[in-house]
């Protein structure tokens, strides 16, 4: 696809918005229906091609699926339940999240089964995931640290002992998901992430013990039991509608409303650290929907923006947000400071050390360094160089805070690869034409 052209600022608005639905709730749900027993529905699923990728590897373990516009069906045969051909290869395109999800469903494949996927997968770290399901009796081939690989499961699985301590929530989730192959007790002791497959886990009456401690939980799951099929709603994505706050935010005399979104705590820290920069944000109308916490985020224009020596404990429940967050401290007054972020340069691309050249190009002073960022903010920033994006691995997130970029700061950019946006948020451009009269060439 060609790239678009932006030079011109979005005008004052003041709008009511839905964002596309939660990508990891979407992922999550697939994974799960696909072990439960019997028929699950889910509505609002997100039409995304992570999404798609995680159905079409279902299909090829020979799940049957029914997908329309209104609604998906995916019809489980209980844990283990895939029909595992020979030479299956699962493509997980660009996912992190499904590439991470799916092997543990397979460690008790009776056959080789290939992963692959798309140049940005095929350079992030499988080690994470590969490690512990070798301890649950899994085989990898060949034994090395990045897709492709072939996984060979085992009739001999048995439940680990794991400490996750990057504060992954995929590592996390990979070793529960196994823990359901394995006899008896699994235990984790997880630094913080996001508790969406606990939430799962609970809602589908799978055994599992929770202790909260301060900076870590401690999980117990316990395996082999099969649950029943479920249904789901699926709320909108905080990632997606981060980048609408922030237009809000950076635009001025605006308003925006954003309706039925999830703000699970473990996921809202973009919102806690906004408003520690001065943000006008608050929720309304908040509900709890299968554990997890739904609302309108209301989101209002600010004249002034802090600098933020941001706490590193709220750094996994914004990790996706980084990019768009830096964004306001290269308008904040002062120097912003984010730290113990090397897990930014994990993602789609090396996030920290590209969000970092944005800002450069942009005009905006930074020292970086393996896992930090300083950001010399400057309310009166004004973009003065052609700001060209490509060469960014089609990292839909780069995408994204480019084009918001352009329409709240200004200045001319040439943004390549604008359907990157399709792996998680494909209504984006849409709703900025459509609702914001964006002027995207
Ligand atoms: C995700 C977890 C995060 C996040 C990713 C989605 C999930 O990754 O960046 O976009 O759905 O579990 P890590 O677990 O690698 O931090």
């Amino acid at each position: 696809m060609k790239p678009i052209l932006i030079d011109n600022k979005i005008n004052n608005f003041s709008k009511r918005i839905n964002v596309d639905a939660d990508k990891s709730i979407s992922i999550r749900w697939a994974l799960f229906a696909s072990q439960a027993i019997g028929k699950s529905t889910a509505y609002n699923l997100l039409m995304s091609e992570d999404v798609l990728s995680t159905i079409k590897c279902l299909k090829k373990l020979g799940i049957k699926i029914n997908l329309t516009k209104k609604k998906c069906e995916i019809y489980g045969n209980g844990i283990n339940g895939f029909n595992f051909k020979k030479n299956i290869v699962l493509n997980a395109g660009n996912s992190g999240t499904l590439g991470r999800l799916i092997l543990p469903l397979l460690i008790k494949s009776p056959e080789k089964i290939k992963l692959v996927g798309d140049k940005s997968l095929s350079k992030r770290d499988f080690t994470r995931i590969i490690n512990p399901l070798q301890k649950f009796g899994a085989e990898f081939f060949p034994n090395k640290k990045k897709i492709p690989l072939y996984i060979k499961g085992s009739n001999f699985i048995r439940p680990i002992s794991y400490i996750e301590n990057r504060g992954s929530a995929q590592c996390k989730s990979a070793v529960m998901l196994a823990s359901l192959n394995a006899p008896g007790i699994t235990k984790i002791k997880a630094k913080k992430s996001r508790n969406h497959t606990e939430n799962f886990f609970k809602n589908l009456n799978i055994p599992i013990k929770i202790r909260k401690k301060k900076n870590y939980d401690l999980i117990e799951v316990h395996g082999e039991k099969n649950f029943s099929a479920f249904k789901y709603k699926i709320p909108g994505d905080i990632s997606s509608s981060a980048f609408f706050i922030v237009l809000t935010i950076l635009s001025k005399n605006s308003k925006l409303i954003i309706r039925n979104v999830n703000i699970n705590p473990s996921r809202d820290g973009v919102i806690r650290i906004l408003k520690k920069m001065g943000a006008k944000i608050h929720y309304e109308n908040i509900k709890i929907y299968k554990g997890e916490k739904i609302a309108n985020i209301h989101v209002r224009s600010s004249k002034y923006i802090k600098s933020i020596k941001c706490p590193t404990k709220l750094n996994s429940s914004a990790i996706d947000e980084f990019l768009i967050i830096f964004l306001v401290a290269a308008k904040a007054s002062g120097v912003s400071y984010f730290n113990n972020l090397e897990e930014l340069n994990q993602k789609e691309s090396k996030r920290l050390n590209l969000g970092s050249k944005i800002l450069n190009l942009m005009g905006v002073k930074t020292k970086l360094t393996d896992n930090s960022i300083k950001i010399y903010g400057n309310p009166y920033l004004q973009v003065k160089k052609k700001c060209v994006i490509k060469n960014y691995l089609g990292d839909h997130r780069i995408m994204a805070m480019s084009t918001i970029a352009a329409l709240s700061i200004g200045g001319k950019w040439e943004i390549h690869n604008p359907d990157s946006i399709n792996t998680s948020f494909p209504s984006f451009f849409k709703i900025l034409k459509k609702n914001f009269k964006a002027r995207i060439i």
